[in-house]
Formats: C-alpha cells, structure tokens, sequence
C-alpha cells in the first residue's frame, strides 16, 4: 500500500501467449497487497467487449476497429478501476496494458504504430505505468507449453506471434526506464526471484 496521501504505484505484466504473465502478475499483487485486475475486461462493460473481441464470432473484426475495442476497454478500466485506485493511494498491478495494443494491434496486425499509441492516450488520458513488466519468450516455445487455446489470437500462425515478440523488444528498447525485459523460459519459481530483485530496485518495493 502507498502512504495515505501518495499516489499509489502502478506496475504492469506485458508479454505474449502462454509466458506465465498470469501467474507472476498475481504473486506480485499478493505479496506486495496491491489491487489486481487485467486488460481485456476488467470491468463488467469491458467483460462484453473481451467477448467481442475474443470469441470466434469476432472473427470478422475489422482490425480498426479491434483496436478502438480495446482502446474502449482500456478508457472504461482507467476511469472505473485503474485512476481510482491510484489515486486513493492503493498499488496496482495490472496484466496488460497499452503495450499490448502496441504489440498487438501495431506490430502484430500491422496498424500504425503511433496511432495505436494515440488511441490509448486518449483512452487512457496519458496514464502511463510506473514500470512494465515484459516477460519474454520465444512464441513457438509458449505454444508448446501453453494451454492450448483457441481465441481469435492464440489462433493466429507464428509469424504474428513473432512480430509481436519482436515489436516488444522494440518498445523496452526504446523506453528502458519504463520497461524492463525478463527471460520468461526458465521455471516459475526463477522468473519470480528476478521480478523480486527488479521491484525492489525499481520501486523500493521488499
Ligand atoms: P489475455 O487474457 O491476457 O490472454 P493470455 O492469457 O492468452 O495472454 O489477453 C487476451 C488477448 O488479447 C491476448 O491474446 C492479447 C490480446 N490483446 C490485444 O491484442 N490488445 C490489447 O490491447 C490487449 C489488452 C490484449
């Protein structure tokens, strides 16, 4: 918790399928008593909009307006859950934020990537985490490891996993005091000491 009176610390999980984001988002959130939500559909508006934007039945998209869908999501958590809590001085972690559009919806569908950027700042009206969490890992690995599921993007081929990957490594290079990259192939237990090790010295968080 930050004390009465502060803004609370903002901390978000990024990566791709199946790198245990999940997990290591919800450790944290525990051990350090932040609030713990996620990106699509963190709240009850954004659960419709995850549907839309998950299910087979969305497979007709247009990837526009995917991307304004997820903006929308984004807008509606920042106003009902992300802004609050913050500014009530609670800690929050969050899985997914605007780099996964970025990742996604830019490099991954191939939208203009400082579009994509606009669109969150708008949604987001410039809200920006205090530290990304990027949990790398080579995609075909994840797949092999991961459950197996069928959304509209789990569903699609390697090369978009790849270009998603990529356009990560992009962004935390471009932006390392907000982003910190993590080697996500090694046991749970591995990737979790490093998050410890680099919350304390990024936040002062023990
Ligand atoms: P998530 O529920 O985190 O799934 P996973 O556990 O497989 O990572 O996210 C659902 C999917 O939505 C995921 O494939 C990434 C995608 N996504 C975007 O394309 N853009 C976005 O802005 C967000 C938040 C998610």
């Amino acid at each position: 918790m930050g004390t009465a009176g502060e803004r609370g610390r903002f901390v978000v999980f990024e990566g791709g399928e199946s790198v245990g984001k999940s997990t290591q988002a919800a450790w944290l959130a525990t051990r350090q008593g932040a609030e713990l939500t996620f990106e699509p559909g963190g709240t009850r508006l954004g659960q419709e909009l995850r549907r839309l934007l998950l299910d087979g039945a969305g497979a007709r998209l247009d990837i526009l307006s995917e991307a304004l869908l997820m903006a929308a999501d984004r807008a509606q958590h920042v106003a009902e859950t992300i802004r609050p809590a913050l500014e009530a001085g609670r800690d929050l972690v969050c899985d997914r934020y605007i780099g996964s559009s970025l990742a996604y919806q830019g490099y991954g569908r191939g939208l203009d990537v400082p579009t994509v950027r606009l669109l969150s700042e708008v949604a987001t009206g410039g809200l920006w985490p205090d530290l990304i969490v990027l949990l790398d890992m080579d995609p075909q690995r994840a797949r092999v490891r991961g459950t197996g599921g069928s959304d509209r993007f789990e569903a699609m081929g390697m090369d978009f996993h790849r270009r998603v990957r990529a356009g990560y490594l992009e962004l935390a290079s471009a932006d390392p005091a907000r982003w910190t990259v993590v080697d996500a192939d090694r046991s749970a237990a591995e990737v979790r000491d490093d998050i410890a090790a680099l919350v304390a010295e990024r936040l002062g968080w023990a």
